[in-house]
């Protein structure tokens, strides 16, 4: 770790946005969530992106939006899942903080995405599309410099669990 910010990556439904707004009030910073900040900037919704421009028009705002994020005051950064499919992309998350991949069993993840409301990529069976994305991207997570199996944590527990680690880093200490 050689930056300041807290920066959660992983799938589709593993916490990153419930988790990282918690993280940021513990720590009093600012949450950035990136598919927001693509969203604002556009002034549409990231489904209307896909729809409009296409996949890879979204992932260069979206590179260009975890830039911005991580060019800011230091701050709890949530990405989206496939923000991490781009080797730039990871490099300058691991250049600028602190790296937290949340992963989650399938089953689990499936039954929190429903039906995959306001996510173009699982459009169609859901459960499907979840298992071989989860495949496809089998080792995309594994550059974080900690893993966190939300699958059967409360939020909290998540936070929390990143917060010893993040402290213990930083040699603090604290409660
Ligand atoms: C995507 C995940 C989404 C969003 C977009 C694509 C992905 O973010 O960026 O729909 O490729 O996994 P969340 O992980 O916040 O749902």
């Amino acid at each position: 770790m050689s930056g300041e910010h807290i920066v959660l990556v992983g799938f589709m439904g593993t916490g990153k946005s419930t988790v990282g707004a918690l993280l940021a009030s513990r720590l009093g910073r600012p949450f950035v969530d990136t598919d927001r900040l693509v969203e604002e900037t556009a002034g549409m919704s990231v489904s209307d992106i896909f729809e409009r421009y296409g996949e890879a028009e979204f992932r260069r705002r979206e590179s260009e939006a975890l830039v911005r994020a991580l060019a800011g005051e230091p701050a709890v950064v949530a990405t989206g899942g496939g923000a991490v499919l781009s080797e730039a992309n990871r490099r300058a998350m691991t250049g600028a903080g602190f790296v937290v991949a949340l992963v989650a069993d399938p089953e689990v993840l499936t039954a929190r995405l429903g039906r995959g409301a306001g996510r173009p990529l699982l459009s169609g069976d859901v459960r499907e599309r979840v298992f071989r994305l989860l495949e496809e991207r089998r080792h995309a997570y594994d550059f974080a410099d900690l893993r966190v199996d939300t699958s059967h944590l409360s939020p909290e527990q998540v936070a929390r669990k990143i917060l010893e680690v993040f402290w213990s880093r930083k040699g603090e200490n604290r409660p």
